[in-house]
């Protein structure tokens, strides 16, 4: 069988990788331990594989693992910092929005790349963020009220910070 190197970056991990060249990049993810990544329509519809890639969410079923080459990719078991679960990661507990949670790294990797870009999203722009997500159990709701919780938590913790900041100066 042919092959080729891929080298890449997985959670801040700089790798190199035997793949072939026609793989996709959600089997070679898989293959490589990275479980959070789930197969599921493998027709770029569902948003289970999605991941980040150079901060924006991909489904990993619609790319070639070569292409990814020189790339930075997210997956979801690289956004909690060690054991200390991502904001978003939180809020999507407290407000049930975890069932099965075959969606859930997906949307929260979704999330995340909104949040990066945009602090103060309105509720329309977070639904459209997880547009791409079918879940089959939450009814939605409880996912996009964590993102908007996330995003107030995030924008009260750098008001803090920035308190702080000036009461030490
Ligand atoms: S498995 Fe990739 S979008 Fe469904
Ligand atoms: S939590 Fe089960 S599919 Fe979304």
């Amino acid at each position: 069988m042919k092959t080729m190197e891929l080298h890449l970056t997985v959670n801040g991990k700089s790798l190199n990788w035997s793949i072939s060249p026609g793989e996709l990049l959600l089997d070679v993810l898989r293959r490589q331990g990275y479980f959070g990544v789930k197969r599921g329509c493998e027709k770029g519809e569902c948003g289970a594989c999605a991941i980040l890639l150079d901060g924006k969410p991909i489904n990993s079923c619609l790319m070639f693992a070569a292409q990814a080459e020189g790339r930075q990719i997210l997956t979801i078991e690289g956004v909690a910092d060690g054991g200390k679960l991502d904001p978003l990661q939180e809020a999507f507990l407290d407000h049930g929005a975890v069932q099965c949670g075959f969606c859930t790294g997906g949307m929260v990797l979704s999330a995340k790349a909104l949040l990066d870009r945009r602090s103060d999203p309105s509720e329309e722009e977070v639904r459209e963020a997880l547009a791409g997500h079918l879940c089959r159990c939450t009814g939605y709701r409880k996912p996009v009220d964590a993102v908007l919780a996330a995003a107030s938590r995030r924008k009260n913790r750098a008001r803090r910070m920035k308190v702080a900041g000036e009461v030490a100066r």
